[in-house]
């Protein structure tokens, strides 16, 4: 589906590159209160300029933006963003279909674009249970494989990208989502086959080929959880212990309007900066569709059907809900330049509220608003409102 969408956003491209222009002009205009200042440097409008020395502020990139003529939302990303990952095309499925066969071309051209920008650059992801093909646990019969064979695969695969993206990569996901809210390991073929211990595993392997200046992370979804928030710590700590590297915890910051509360988001991040690692905030939006109960986190494998009361705002969202999103985001914002000093990124998943998985997900083919830009690549007033909070805060700190 996602996919699709982009495919429809190509029929606009006039419309789209005359939409960059205006871009440029509106974020000229459009964050109330964000005139120049006598005699001052004009207040940062872009979030890269607005975070600047704080944290990067980044986007996770579809392969459809690059296809695009005229790739006008990647200039919006260039104007906008320091550091960018890839929503596909370096997971195991898509980059090493079969056995010994790659698809470079898309993760090739997205490294590209984020050195040619001078961006910080993440991989995501190299061990994750989804996403990753059969062919990985089973040998050319089709049997299941051992232990020791797989640990052989997870080192070619982090080898592979090792010697073709060394230089070019700042900070890879290794490991995505292996806990659960009540802190256990997930079932997953991984476990199955390493054992509870697999993610030291894939730590320890990524640990041993990628260069030292590469950020290693733990990443993983409803990091507020109680359960899964000390089974990370847990992990974190053990892994330190036995010295094997973790620079990391993505918090992936899939959430809502109303939840998690910002205090519980806040426990997290001192709990893994206490534990010793930095926090990333890795694939923020904020949902402003109705849910049923149960369909919070972001587990890919949980699916509903729709009815048309669960997509409310077809033809627009209201002034009134703009609103709350922008409150939202300040909250947010407000709360990870309260610890800019544990934070090193905060990165969206997805650029413009047209590209957002949550269009489709947990039901498919609604309209969803969650992202700082609307569907033509216009800021939105929940980005005015990240803009003035980061100008709050420089002012806060120039009168101190
Ligand atoms: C998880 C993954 C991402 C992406 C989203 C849904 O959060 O980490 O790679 O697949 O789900 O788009």
């Amino acid at each position: 589906m996602r996919e699709e969408s982009e495919v429809a956003m190509i029929g606009n491209v006039a419309t789209m590159a005359l939409v960059g222009v205006l871009v440029a002009v509106s974020l000229c205009s459009c964050a109330s209160g964000a005139g120049g200042e006598p005699g001052g440097a004009p207040p940062a409008r872009s979030l890269k300029d607005a975070f600047a020395g704080r944290f990067h502020v980044g986007a996770a990139l579809g392969g459809g933006l690059f296809r695009e003529p005229g790739q006008p939302t990647l200039g919006l990303v260039a104007r906008q963003f320091g550091t960018i990952s890839p929503e596909n095309v370096l997971k195991w499925g898509p980059f090493n279909p079969r056995s010994r066969v790659y698809n470079h071309e898309g993760a090739d051209a997205f490294v590209k674009f984020g050195r040619r920008n001078g961006m910080f650059v993440v991989g995501h992801v190299l061990f994750w249970h989804s996403q990753t093909p059969d062919w990985v646990f089973e040998d050319s019969r089709g049997k299941p494989i051992g232990r020791e064979a797989l640990l052989k695969r997870m080192r070619e695969r982090v080898r592979h990208v090792a010697s073709r993206y060394r230089k070019h990569i700042d900070a890879w996901d290794v490991v995505n989502e292996a806990i659960l809210d009540n802190g256990k390991m997930r079932k997953s073929k991984w476990l199955e086959v390493l054992g509870d211990g697999w993610i030291e595993d894939a730590f320890r392997i990524a640990g041993e080929e990628l260069p030292r200046s590469t950020k290693l992370l733990y990443n993983d979804y409803s990091m507020t959880m109680r359960g899964r928030r000390d089974a990370v710590v847990r992990l974190v700590r053990e892994l330190k212990r036995k010295k094997i590297r973790i620079d990391g915890v993505g918090m992936q910051g899939h959430w809502s309007l109303g939840g998690p509360r910002i205090r519980d988001i806040e426990k997290s991040i001192v709990a893994f900066h206490e534990a010793g690692v930095d926090v990333h905030i890795t694939e923020l939006d904020v949902d402003v569709l109705p849910r049923k109960a149960g369909m919070w986190g972001a587990d890919v494998a949980k699916r509903l059907e729709g009815d048309p009361t669960m997509d409310p705002y077809r033809d627009g969202l209201p002034e009134e809900m703009q609103r709350k999103l922008a409150k939202r985001y300040a909250d947010l914002f407000g709360l990870f330049l309260k610890h800019s000093d544990k934070i090193e990124r905060v990165t969206f998943w997805g650029v413009t509220d047209r590209h957002s998985w949550l269009n489709n997900w947990p039901i498919k083919g609604r309209t969803n608003y969650p992202l700082l830009f609307d569907r033509e690549g216009r800021p939105k007033p929940a980005f005015d409102a990240v803009i003035n909070v980061a100008r709050d805060s420089a002012e806060a700190v120039k009168t101190r």
